[in-house]
C-alpha cells in the first residue's frame, strides 16, 4: 500500500531483497539490524507495521515482539521466519508469521505487512483425519442449543420431517406429534399477519427469510421466535432432488420491537422471552 511506513528489523545480510520488495509497492522502509535499535525506533517514531526477521543478532524476533507490544501496542507485528520451530508455530496464534520458504514468501510478506492479506491470522492446523462423520454432525444438530426443524417442500404444505431436542423444549411439543404438520401450528392470535405473509412469500420464492414472530408453546404460552428459514438441496443418492427447509429459533428471543401495549416486564413478552432465550441458547 503506497505510503505505508514499515520498520524492517533484519541483519544487513539478506535485507536488501526484502527492502526492495516492500519498496516496489511504494512502502517507506526504515531499516535497523537489532532488536534494541528497533525498540528505540518504535518508541520515537510512527510506523504502520513492524517486520522482523526471526533470528536477530543476540536476540530473537519473538522477544522483540513482546517488548515492542508494550511500547507500541497498536503497531502490527509480522515475524519473518526461516524455521518452523514450535515457538514460531505457537507465535502464529497471536500475530502474523510469514515463513521464508521460497517462492511467494516475499509477496506474502508484502501482503501481510500492508494489511492486504486475505488470509485470516492464526495458526492453521492440519485437521485431516479429524473431519466429523455424518453421524457426529447429525448429533451436533440434534443436541444444538437452538431449535432446528426441517420441512419437506416436495410434500404438499411443507410438513415438518424433523425437529431437534431444543425445538421440542422451546415449543413444548414432542417431535412425534408435530411430524407431518406445517410449522404454522406455532402461530396464534398475536402472530402478525404481515410477518406471516413475508415468510410465505420468501418460502414460495425459495428465498431465505429472517423474522421475529409471535409463536405459542403447546401450553399456550406465547414467545418470540427469531426465525431464520432457508432452502437447501440434499445430496442423498436415494433422493437426489429432495430439498428441505431449515429453520432455527436462536439466541435473540427478545424482540427488537415489542408491541406498544406490552411493557418489557410483562409475563407474556420479555419474561417469556428470557425463558425462551435461556432454553434456546442453553445458558
Ligand atoms: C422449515 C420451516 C420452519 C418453520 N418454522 C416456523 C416457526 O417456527 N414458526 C412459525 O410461525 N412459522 C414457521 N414456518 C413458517 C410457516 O410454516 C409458514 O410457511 C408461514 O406461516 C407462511 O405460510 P402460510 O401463509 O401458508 O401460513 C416455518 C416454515 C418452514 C419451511
Amino acid at each position: 500500500m503506497a505510503g505505508h511506513r514499515i520498520l524492517l528489523v533484519h541483519p544487513a545480510e539478506g535485507r536488501e531483497r526484502l527492502q526492495d520488495r516492500l519498496e516496489t509497492a511504494d512502502c517507506t522502509v526504515e531499516t535497523v539490524s537489532t532488536a534494541t535499535a528497533a525498540l528505540e525506533a518504535v518508541a520515537t517514531d510512527q510506523f504502520d507495521c513492524l517486520v522482523s526477521k526471526h533470528e536477530l543478532p543476540g536476540d530473537s524476533g519473538l522477544e522483540l515482539q513482546s517488548a515492542a507490544e508494550r511500547i507500541a501496542p497498536d503497531v502490527p507485528f509480522v515475524l519473518f521466519a526461516d524455521t518452523d520451530s514450535e515457538t514460531v508455530t505457537d507465535a502464529a496464534d497471536s500475530y502474523h508469521v510469514v515463513r521464508n520458504n521460497g517462492e511467494g514468501s516475499l509477496d506474502r510478506l508484502l501482503e501481510v505487512a500492508t494489511g492486504q492479506s486475505t488470509e485470516p491470522p492464526g495458526r492453521k492446523q492440519d485437521i485431516s483425519g479429524h473431519e466429523p462423520t455424518t453421524e457426529e454432525i447429525a448429533r451436533a444438530i440434534e443436541e444444538a442449543p437452538i431449535g432446528i426443524s426441517l420441512s419437506d417442500p416436495s410434500l404438499s404444505d411443507y410438513p415438518l420431517v424433523y425437529t431437534n431436542d431444543a425445538w421440542e423444549s422451546i415449543t413444548g411439543y414432542e417431535t412425534q406429534e408435530v411430524l407431518g404438520r406445517n410449522p404454522r401450528l406455532l402461530q396464534g392470535p398475536e402472530s402478525d399477519p404481515e410477518t406471516v405473509e413475508r415468510l410465505s412469500t420468501a418460502i414460495a420464492d425459495e428465498e431465505p427469510a429472517n423474522v421475529e414472530i409471535r409463536n405459542y408453546k403447546r401450553n399456550g404460552t406465547p414467545f418470540w421466535n427469531d426465525l431464520t428459514s432457508h432452502q437447501y438441496t440434499t445430496r442423498m443418492e436415494s433422493s437426489p432432488t429432495m430439498s428441505a427447509f431449515r429453520s432455527m429459533s436462536p439466541t435473540a428471543a427478545k424482540p427488537k420491537h415489542l408491541p406498544k401495549n406490552e411493557p418489557e416486564n410483562s409475563t407474556t413478552s420479555a419474561a417469556r422471552c428470557a425463558a425462551f432465550s435461556s432454553v434456546s441458547t442453553g445458558y
